[in-house]
């Protein structure tokens, strides 16, 4: 263990760290001395004295309610937050091949992208921020996408619900620097798997590409998407959460950084 990031002994809530990307952050944290609430909707397989899980559904204002109460008793308040929970469900705007088909854009999906990954962080970030006005400190970590920043072919609704991500970090950076609260995005590319990529998840994304599934995974650890050539390690993720979370990125905020191995589609 490091002390480097000073993080030892905080109290840090992460949402969605059951599985994937909040995982490896969970993990780096617990590395780091922090103790970590993780609010999903299932508990993960990983298990550590330092780590509580709380069932929270991030839709819920109760739920959200009871994971930041739960977090602040633990030391008396919440160091940080990470806003990780999301889904993805590819969908086209208009399928001429399938018009109102499986794979065509309808408000049920719409709203529920919307509900995990917008409205959730605003009730996430309302409820921990409360506490870190009258702390006098606090870090909100936003978990973006490469796709939020760029555009998507067949994502353009998780694209967008990651583009209001993008529009809360900096707003709030604006809103929050007074009372010494950082906030900062992270914009993932093509990662290792997840449980975000399932197979129903890839045939989506080749159908709404008009390709196929294992062109697609081919592309995964392609330097023609990827200059790097390679998928990212979800630690590499965990890596750069933990920095922002720490005093060493203390005069970083309303930025979101691309870990993404040069990946670009503009
Ligand atoms: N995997 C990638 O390549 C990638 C790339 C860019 C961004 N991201 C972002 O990273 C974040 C994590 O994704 P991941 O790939 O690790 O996916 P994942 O499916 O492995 O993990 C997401 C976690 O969120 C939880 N969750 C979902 N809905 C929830 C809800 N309503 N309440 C509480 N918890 C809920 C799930 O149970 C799961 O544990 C997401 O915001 C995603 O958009 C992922």
């Amino acid at each position: 263990m490091s002390d480097w990031l000073g993080l030892d002994g905080k109290t840090i809530v992460v949402t969605g760290g059951s599985s994937g990307i909040g995982a490896a952050i969970v993990k780096e944290l617990i590395n780091n001395g922090a103790t970590v609430v993780n609010g999903d909707l299932k508990e993960g397989e990983f298990k550590d004295p330092k780590l509580k899980y709380v069932h929270t559904d991030v839709t819920d204002p109760d739920e959200v309610e009871n994971l930041a109460a739960t977090a602040e008793k633990i030391n008396g308040e919440i160091w940080g937050v990470v806003n990780n929970a999301g889904i993805n469900k590819p969908r086209v705007l208009v399928d001429p091949k399938d018009p109102h088909g499986k794979y065509e854009l309808d408000v049920k999906t719409f709203e529920q992208i919307f509900s995990v990954n917008v409205k959730s962080v605003f009730l996430v970030s309302q409820a921990v921020v409360r506490r870190m006005v009258k702390q006098g400190h606090g870090v909100v970590v936003n978990m973006s996408s490469e796709a939020g920043l760029e555009g998507s072919v067949g994502q353009s609704v998780y694209s967008a619900s990651k583009g209001a991500i993008n529009g809360f970090t900096r707003s709030w950076a604006k809103e929050l620097g007074k009372y010494n609260i950082r906030v900062v995005g992270v914009a993932p590319g093509i990662m290792e798997a997840t449980g975000l990529r399932t197979p129903s998840y890839e045939e989506a994304l080749a159908y709404t590409r008009d390709t196929t599934v294992e062109a697609i995974r081919a592309g995964y650890s392609s330097t023609s998407t990827t200059p790097l050539g390679r998928s990212g390690k979800l630690s590499e993720v965990g890596d750069l959460v933990n920095y922002f979370l720490s005093n060493r990125a203390s005069y970083i905020t309303g930025v979101t950084t691309n870990v993404a191995g040069g990946k670009s589609r503009g």
